[in-house]
């Protein structure tokens, strides 16, 4: 669990980073319509939730190292108490009980958000703010400086506005040991949720069952959402990158890819397995699957301290090159296919991302224009796939294929650890599994 003293301690942070002077707003999420009256689960904003651990809509946080404050203030704008209100739609904290379980300095009700701003805008030379991210925020605080400019002779407005996203996201990038210790639980639910779902696949099933039993094993260990749109594709639905429809009734003889991760505590997981529905590869589908598997191998030994995504990247795809020419996939000789980068048609995306609280999670990819070396504490996905069309060039025991195989990996100070070794991706492992089923 991510502690009060741990959110507390990256507000700290986050002051550190500011210059004398500075105020930073952060406006959390709202809650999303999905029909008329009714509205999504709602989810907190990755960078809100981060820097409170406060999960209530409208709320935002304030920071601030004005001299006037005597040290660095921290404010808290929430939904106030109201009976009514929470008989409906549920519990608040309000501001009074904010300022007491949070350890806010000063706490306010959304109702008294204009003149919150203005005040805590006033005086300060800088303003770090996520402008564009929330429409209505940038329209809230554009007022309070409409007001602080027009009223010059008493509160100054600060003359510079900064993003603070960059200084947030880069402490973002790097995962304190509780964080990775609740990304490793998103990782083994989600991993048994891949293996429930291989235990329960059989020929005739739908993608929506097998998404079902997914969702039930997040579910059951308090994972009570998905990070993402879980990713159900039977036989040539797999080749949809991100298909979601998961409608389909899965045909003897063809493979599934599950690309499914659990968001625990706010953390998520993102794995993808790939797997015969009827629990034995074809010789066709193993040689491929291998050629996939060999690839992941090679990049999770070579993503270590001071490697980079992209060099990493360029030894998977030799590797798939040379399969994909050894099985006549491709047909040029391979420094022709690699030259011609021929391999792009069957291998479309990147290798791998960060993650952490957003499943593409922030943090840049380069520094001073060059790929960013890996670092201990980041987590990374490694995710190599080969999508063969069902296209009539292509060798009819290949056609409409698609595997991915996708970990998550916590770089450490030697080397890395796979948080996602729970569900098998050997093909002994995976048929192994499936025929105990
Ligand atoms: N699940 C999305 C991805 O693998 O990046
Ligand atoms: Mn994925
Ligand atoms: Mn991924």
């Amino acid at each position: 669990m991510i502690t009060l003293k741990q959110y507390r301690q990256r507000q700290t942070r986050l002051l550190a980073k500011l210059p004398e002077n500075s105020v930073c707003v952060i406006p959390g999420a709202d809650l999303q319509t999905r029909s008329r009256d009714t509205e999504f689960g709602f989810r907190q904003h990755s960078d809100f939730w981060y820097l409170t651990g406060f999960n209530e809509p409208q709320a935002w946080l304030l920071l601030s190292n004005h001299s006037r404050y005597g040290g660095d203030c921290r404010g808290l704008v929430c939904l106030p108490k109201d009976p009514a209100m929470e008989i409906w739609h549920g519990r608040r904290l309000g501001p009074e009980q904010a300022v007491h379980e949070l350890k806010f300095d000063e706490a306010y009700s959304t109702e008294s958000l204009a003149e919150v701003l203005t005040e805590w805008l006033a005086e300060h030379d800088n303003l770090y703010f996520p402008q564009g991210e929330f429409p209505d925020a940038d329209d809230a605080i554009f007022d309070a400086l409409s007001v602080l400019r027009n009223t010059p002779k008493q509160n100054k407005a600060p003359s510079a506005i900064v993003d603070c996203r960059p200084l947030i996201h880069d402490m973002r990038l790097r995962k304190s040991g509780e964080e990775i210790a609740v990304m490793r639980t998103a990782a083994e639910v989600s991993a048994r949720a891949h293996c429930r779902a291989m235990t329960f696949a059989h020929s005739g099933c739908f993608e929506y069952q097998l998404e079902a039993e997914i969702h039930h094993e997040f579910a059951m260990a308090g994972a009570r959402y998905p990070a993402y749109g879980t990713i159900v594709g039977g036989g040539e639905n797999a080749c949809v990158l991100h298909y979601t429809e998961n409608q389909d009734a899965i045909d003897d003889g063809s493979l599934i890819l599950i690309d499914a991760g659990a968001e625990y505590n706010g953390y998520a997981a993102d794995i993808t397995r790939t797997f015969p529905v009827n629990g034995k590869f074809t010789p066709a589908q193993a040689a491929l699957y291998q050629l996939v598997l060999d690839s992941q191998l090679l990049a999770i030994e070579q993503l270590v301290p001071g490697a980079t995504l992209p060099e990493v990247t360029k030894n998977v795809v030799n590797v798939l090159t040379q399969g994909l020419c050894q099985l006549g996939l491709l047909t040029e000789s391979v420094d022709d296919a690699l030259a011609n980068q021929s391999w792009r048609r069957f291998f479309m995306h990147g290798l791998g991302h960060y993650l952490g609280l957003d499943v593409h999670d922030v943090g840049e990819y380069t520094q001073q224009g060059s790929p960013r070396q890996l670092e201990a504490g980041m987590v990374i996905t490694v995710e190599p796939g080969l999508y063969i069309p069902n296209e009539p060039d292509i060798a009819a025991e290949f056609r409409g294929t698609g595997i991915r195989i996708e970990d998550n990996l916590v770089i450490t100070a030697t080397g890395n650890e796979v948080l996602t070794d729970g569900a098998p991706k050997t093909i002994e492992g995976i048929e192994a599994l499936m025929e105990q089923s």
